[in-house]
């Protein structure tokens, strides 16, 4: 046999990495190896590589990268042919691991490691040349919603990556947050489960209700429960785009379409969308007609949902509201007691809670909003807060009871609800002949 060599890496040596990495793949059947080919690679060019050559052929290679005093090594394979050899095989490890070792000291490293599959002759080999095997430590992992390449995309729509735990955030609405559950969240999110009961993932649905009930809170609910960006599209702000609103809302929605996956809101959606007809046809005929082709298009692709919200569901045009267009058109109203119960207690600063009577409390703001409700609990906040800095000396440390039930009833004294009985009603009405679940 002639000699192995050892030497850095260099970007001829791809394919033989390529063939390395094959090579080692079969050995770790039971673990997958954690770093994918493709990081690999980028390692190799990036960070420090040492190959071990033999007849001009790559015959082993290690691969690490350093960061923070610790060095990390990505992949570390020698091939078979050389392994079966015992004199070789135990010389071309430690050549590779000395090669990369000598590469890496200079940064200041403290530490080597690497997590491997047990069994495998990297592990082996790891092992016979001093490395350590650390027990009681378990892998995790989390793989992020959106990839580096995806958020340029979603940065050119206006999207974002909502905080986790928004869905938790809603408070009360069981009912509302059982059937969004239901019909959107686990469909989307388990889509091998709902196909195996013959449930089609929803694309696109509209929530109606009056103002501050929480359609828009309950989107991004969604989006958030689902780890899907959230993009938001706002047809007033197209009108300055070439063409006008509806060119906008087609271009908008073709860069949508380059989004892995999403939720894509639109409130209000009634401005766009109103009944049609009339002459001369109203400005807006245009972009009704756009939107409902692009609600069409959207349904088309997987791993995406369409929010419409609504306050005036009523006055959208007929052929919006058709089958095939929405799943679901799905009513979002006033909180329940149970619901408001919940609402208060989160604006309720914690320390006062106790000396409140919630009860009260839900009882007198029945017919408030979500909204009503967190305005009422803020201005009972924010006028203690005044009174007790108009107060001479007081020592905030020793008061508990900040706020009392007559604060909170006074706050509400002052606020409007912002649903009139006339728009429950018509909401009702709603309820009966345009929803769809
Ligand atoms: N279930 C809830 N729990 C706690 N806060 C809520 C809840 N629903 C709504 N809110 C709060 O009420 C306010 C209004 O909610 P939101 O904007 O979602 O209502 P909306 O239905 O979209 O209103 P609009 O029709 O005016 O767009 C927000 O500040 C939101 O945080
Ligand atoms: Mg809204």
């Amino acid at each position: 046999m002639t000699r192995t060599r050892f030497r850095d890496f260099h970007d001829d040596d791809l394919d033989g990495i390529i063939r390395l990495f094959e090579a080692a793949v079969p050995e770790s059947e039971a673990a997958p190896p954690l770093y994918l080919l493709s990081e690999v690679l980028a390692a190799c060019q990036r960070n420090q590589a040492v190959v071990a050559v033999r007849d001009e052929e790559i015959v082993g290679a290690a691969v690490g990268r350093a960061a923070h005093g610790q060095g990390v090594l990505v992949f570390f394979h020698v091939l078979e042919a050389i392994r079966a050899d015992p004199e070789q095989g135990t010389r071309a490890e430690a050549g590779l691991l000395d090669a990369l070792e000598r590469r890496l000291m200079p940064l200041g490293l403290g530490k080597l490691s690497m997590l491997v599959p047990a069994g495998t002759s990297a592990c082996d080999g790891l092992v016979a040349n001093g490395f350590e095997t650390r027990t009681g430590l378990k892998y995790v992992e989390r793989h992020l919603p959106v990839q580096r390449r995806e958020l340029d995309r979603l940065k050119a729509v206006g999207g974002r990556i909502l905080p986790r735990h928004l869905w938790d955030g809603v408070s009360g609405m069981q009912e509302e947050k059982d059937m969004l559950e239901d019909r959107l969240v686990v469909p989307l999110a388990e889509p091998d489960l709902a196909d195996h009961f013959g449930v089609v993932p929803p694309r696109a649905v509209m929530l109606f209700g009056p103002p501050g009930t929480g359609k828009t809170t309950f989107a991004k609910a969604v989006a958030s429960r689902l780890d899907w960006p959230f993009v938001e599209v706002f047809p007033s702000r197209l009108s300055g785009e070439p063409g006008g609103v509806a060119a906008g809302l087609r271009t908008t929605f073709e860069q949508i379409n380059e989004l892995e996956h999403a939720v894509v809101f639109i409130d209000e959606v009634e401005e766009i969308a109103s009944r049609r007809g009339g002459e001369p046809p109203s400005p807006t005929q245009g972009v009704t007609n756009e939107l409902l082709k692009q609600v069409g298009q959207f349904r088309d692709r997987e791993g995406r949902l369409l929010i419409c919200a609504t306050n005036f569901v009523r006055a959208l045009d007929a052929a919006f509201l058709r089958h095939g267009r929405f799943d679901y058109v799905i009513p979002i109203g006033l909180p329940d007691a149970t619901a408001r119960e919940a609402i208060w207690s989160r604006y309720i600063p914690e320390h006062t809670i106790n000396g409140v009577d919630l009860d009260v409390l839900v009882d007198a703001s029945d017919g408030l909003t979500p909204a009503d409700i967190e305005y009422a609990a803020r201005r009972a906040s924010q006028e203690a807060l005044a009174s007790s800095l108009r107060q001479q000396h007081v020592d905030i440390a020793s008061r508990t009871d900040v706020l009392s039930t007559d604060d909170y009833l006074e706050a509400l004294r002052a606020t409007r609800a912002t649903v009139s009985e006339e728009t429950a009603r018509e909401f009702g009405e709603d309820v009966e002949t345009i929803a769809r679940l």
